[in-house]
């Protein structure tokens, strides 16, 4: 059945509705690759003031929204962006990520973690999200985004991002008890923060935990994933409508897992080719990317070719359309335009 209800086609999708192409939208579409983010970079320096200034942020949400018009267009910030709420202090430094200063080690610190209260902590992201839904007002899908505990988890425990992860690995290994109690807590605000987005507006909600593909199979399964099935029981009790997408980055050997956590769309990444995805999850599962962002760098054939490929692959009616993860800051903004036209221009008809 052809859909023809007066929703976005992305949320329509996400629904599991089918539809006459697949939608489209690329993660980081907003930032340093696209000269108008750039500059207004120049006049707000500090990741912070350009994510929680709501006419900054707002602005640059709708940078590509304005240029592509994706099929989705999602809340500029970032996955830390709650964690000052809970007490944690943090800051983004400009080409290292977040940092957190102190880290969180102690069972001390874990009790003192005070209860997210969004609208105390958080008030600008109801005004960006309530303009953003305005402005798009459902000709393209709002988005709404929050980290996951593992990995909001990981950036506290190790204090900045890490290759090893080993800090945060000792303490799973040596004092599980105190991680699973920060886990707990992170899963509680996290939820929280998660349902407030949707109350001001997002209408689809990804869960990123980027950093769970770190963790080996079986500690996936104690530390993550329990973590991930919470947060989206919890979103789902109350917003029971609004379509769970979830992210690992390097998931190759955890497709099957993260398909227990709960989540109605998985995003799989460039390791796993697009067809291998779709036997090991099944023609029901709803699946989102997976573009490597470097073909980006290529020429326009051999974009074409690979959006064709992907799509063909995905199959018929569940699938929407991304790279497997961010877009580079270095990529050619012509070529963006590109994808986004190629895109736009499929029906399955064509593809398939
Ligand atoms: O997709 C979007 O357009 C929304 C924007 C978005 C940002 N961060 C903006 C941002 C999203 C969805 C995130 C999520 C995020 N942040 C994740 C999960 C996604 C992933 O990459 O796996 C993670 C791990 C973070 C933590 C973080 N924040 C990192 C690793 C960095 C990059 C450091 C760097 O400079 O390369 C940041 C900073 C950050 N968040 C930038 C952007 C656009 C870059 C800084 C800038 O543009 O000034």
């Amino acid at each position: 059945m052809i859909s023809s209800s007066s929703d976005p086609l992305l949320l329509r999708v996400a629904r599991g509705e089918v539809a006459h192409r697949p939608p489209v939208w690329l993660m980081r579409q907003a930032g340093r690759y696209m000269k108008a983010y750039r500059d207004l970079r120049d006049k707000y320096p500090s990741f912070r003031e350009r994510s929680e200034i709501p006419e900054v942020a707002i602005e640059i949400s709708l940078q590509p929204w304005k240029v592509f018009q994706p099929d989705g267009v999602i809340l500029f910030s970032d996955i830390v962006t709650p964690l000052p709420g809970l007490g944690i202090d943090m800051d983004i430094a400009e080409g290292k990520g977040p940092l957190i200063d102190p880290p969180i080690r102690t069972k001390e610190q874990v009790d003192n973690l005070k209860i997210l209260e969004p609208e105390e902590s958080l008030p600008f992201i109801r005004t960006i999200l309530q303009s953003l839904s305005q402005e798009i007002s459902n000709k393209s899908t709002l988005l709404g985004f929050v980290g996951a505990p593992w990995t909001l988890a990981a950036y506290a425990v190790e204090g900045k991002g890490s290759k090893t992860y080993s800090v945060i690995k000792n303490m799973a290994f040596s004092d599980p008890n105190l991680l699973h109690q920060l886990l707990s807590k992170l899963a509680d605000a996290i939820s929280t923060y998660a349902c407030y987005q949707v109350d001001c507006g997002a209408q689809v909600l990804q869960l990123f935990d980027s950093w769970a593909g770190q963790l080996s199979p079986q500690d996936y399964d104690t530390f993550a994933l329990p973590y991930q099935q919470k947060v989206f029981q919890q979103v789902r009790q109350k917003h029971p409508d609004t379509p769970l997408i979830l992210l690992v980055s390097s998931s190759a050997g955890l497709l099957e897992r993260m398909a227990q956590s709960g989540a109605d769309i998985i995003t799989i990444d460039w390791s796993v080719d697009m067809a291998d995805a779709r036997i090991r999850l099944g023609q029901d599962m709803k699946l989102q990317g997976n573009l490597d962002p470097g073909v980006l760098f290529a020429s326009k054939k051999f974009i074409r070719d690979r959006i064709y490929d992907t799509v063909h692959k995905a199959g018929f009616g569940k699938h929407i359309l991304n790279l497997g993860h961010g877009v580079f800051p270095n990529t050619p903004e012509e070529n963006v335009e590109f994808f986004f036209e190629t895109a736009k221009q499929l029906t399955m008809v064509e593809a398939v």
